[in-house]
């Protein structure tokens, strides 16, 4: 299985169009090490001829521009046959309106997934004619490529933030927010980009994967407050934070797991700098994610 991360930042971006925190203004700065990063969205493929996309980011137009794996073969072609998501958040679907040029593909979703795109007519330019939309019951296996099974299941979310009203509920396990497991020859991924919690039947589901790719969108809990760059705790944006008591750091500490990467990180997350920070997720045995890194399993 090939897993090729094409954006490895959280919503926004690095950097973000309106941030001048020390980490954008670097990813900014041609000459300083840390180069920008797109969007929430990776590539698979089980034999690196028929790729599924899992999420579509508003960055997808320059993500499959950059990776040669995914260019056109002949006259109008691509090798992305399917695009599964894990939540109907902005930066996981703005970029299905990039696939509108009539290349035939799977759109893959939860029920309600599927009701909220079909409630907004912009995603109506993918012709259902040409653009297949299936939606997937929780826990069932089904093929997303060639080779490659799939089964999603749910995490702990919450609804978009388009679709807040008030105080939404935090931490729900249903059809909102997924995680999705990917099988080929005998090995196990995991995809899961955004997660409130590690509760006990979700860790048992990830104990001894060979790959695990997930949530890092912040460090700490108060990241976004301390930083001055937002009101909301982690909690509430609906990720756990890495450190801290209830981070994902402890919870996947002990797990036998062969390869743990953080993915889906914010602009504001000081592991995208090498610090104290950096270091306690590599001494723990953590791969920061990048554009373009490949996952070969
Ligand atoms: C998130 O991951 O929390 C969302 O992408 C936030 C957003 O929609 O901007
Ligand atoms: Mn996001
Ligand atoms: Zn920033």
């Amino acid at each position: 299985m090939r897993m090729i991360v094409l954006g490895a930042a959280a919503g926004g971006g690095l950097p973000q169009w309106n941030c001048g925190c020390p980490n954008c203004r670097d990813a900014r700065d041609p000459a300083s090490p840390l180069p920008p990063q797109t969007q929430s969205s990776i590539a698979v493929s089980a034999d690196s001829q028929h790729w599924a996309l899992l999420n579509a980011s508003p960055d997808l137009r320059m993500q499959l521009e950059r990776t040669p794996a995914l260019h056109p073969r002949k006259l109008r072609d691509s090798p992305v046959e399917a695009v599964l998501l894990t939540n109907s958040d902005v930066d996981h679907i703005a970029g299905l309106l990039t696939l509108r040029e009539g290349h035939p593909f799977r759109l893959i979703t939860t029920p309600i997934q599927g009701e909220i795109l079909a409630a907004n007519p912009v995603f109506r330019v993918l012709d259902p004619a040409i653009v297949h939309r299936e939606t997937v019951a929780l826990d069932q296996t089904f093929m997303l490529a060639p080779g490659l099974e799939a089964r999603i299941f749910a995490v702990p979310g919450k609804v978009p933030l388009y679709l807040e009203e008030g105080e939404p509920e935090l931490g729900g396990e249903n059809e909102q927010t997924v995680g999705v497991e990917l099988s080929c020859h005998g090995k196990r991924a995991f995809y899961i980009p955004g997660c409130a919690a590690l509760p006990p039947g979700l860790l048992a589901r990830l104990a001894g994967a060979d790959a695990l790719l997930f949530d890092g969108t912040l460090f700490t809990e108060d990241e976004m407050i301390e930083s001055g760059t937002g009101r909301k705790t982690s909690r509430r944006m609906g990720h756990m934070p890495m450190d801290g008591p209830g981070g994902s750091l402890a919870a996947l500490a002990t797990l036998a797991i062969g390869r743990k990467v953080y993915i889906h990180i914010n602009n504001t997350n000081p592991v995208w700098r090498d610090g104290p920070e950096r270091r306690k997720v590599e001494e723990a045995r953590f791969e920061i994610g990048h554009d373009g890194m490949e996952i070969v399993i």
